[in-house]
């Protein structure tokens, strides 16, 4: 057993705009715990692939641009959202568009370039806790996890929070176009054979549509600290 697999863990899974990176975030602060974002790792790869001018359905170069990436979170020291850096450049802003989720989505569809990004992953298993975001963390990165949560929302729910998120941030969309695209992804992520979006079998559920972020984060911290 390694001295990191006693460091507690809780895995957030779930589709696009289900509020997992909201509400991991303010799990992780309430919690005092770190936070792994790991869609941020595989739009990170999707932009970098992009700015190498790859094609990114070529398994190999995109296998090797992932294993190559330098990918760094940087705190802000104002409070404000964690910086990404890739290779050495602040691509934040970049990552957040639905073209980086998109991009993200179809490189994370290639069985090497997830296990390019295996160790980084396990790696951020440090004390006093962690709380993982993404698709297949309770599922295949960390199956051990005692704390599992699947949180989910309708689809014209989820659209109308990224709409609400795009907009404040200036983004020029439309609420069915977002749609559309938040589908497509949901389905190219659950039917992808390696690791696809699916809830671990010992994970809680949580459907949150309808629902506030405080009611949300309230029944993920119990499930933390059950
Ligand atoms: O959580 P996100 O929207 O930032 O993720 C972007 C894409 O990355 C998502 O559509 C699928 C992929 N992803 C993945 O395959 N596995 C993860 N653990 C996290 C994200």
């Amino acid at each position: 057993m390694s001295p990191s697999s006693s460091v507690p863990i809780l895995t957030i899974d779930g589709p696009s705009g289900s509020g997992k990176g909201t509400i991991s975030r303010l799990v992780a602060e309430k919690l005092g715990w770190r936070l792994l974002d790991s869609g941020a790792l595989y739009r990170a790869v999707g932009y970098a692939a992009g700015m190498e001018g790859l094609d990114l359905s070529d398994a190999e170069a995109v296998t090797r641009c992932a294993q190559t990436t330098k990918i760094r979170f940087q705190a802000a020291t104002d409070g404000s959202d964690t910086r990404v850096l890739v290779n050495g450049h602040d691509a934040t802003d970049e990552l957040r568009t639905e073209t980086a989720g998109a991009a993200a989505s179809a490189i994370a569809s290639i069985p090497s370039v997830r296990q390019a990004l295996v160790e980084m992953q396990l790696g951020f298993r440090k004390a006093p806790g962690l709380v993982a975001d993404g698709r297949d963390m309770g599922t295949v990165i960390f199956p051990d996890a005692p704390f599992k949560v699947f949180l989910t929302a309708s689809a014209a729910e989820r659209a109308k929070r990224r709409y609400k998120q795009l907009k404040e941030k200036g983004l020029s969309v439309t609420l069915a176009t977002l749609q559309r695209e938040i589908e497509a992804r949901d389905a190219r992520d659950a039917s992808r054979t390696v690791a696809p979006l699916k809830p671990a079998a010992d994970a809680v559920f949580i459907d949150t549509t309808g629902m506030g972020i405080d009611i949300v984060v309230a029944k993920v911290l119990a499930v933390a600290q059950s």
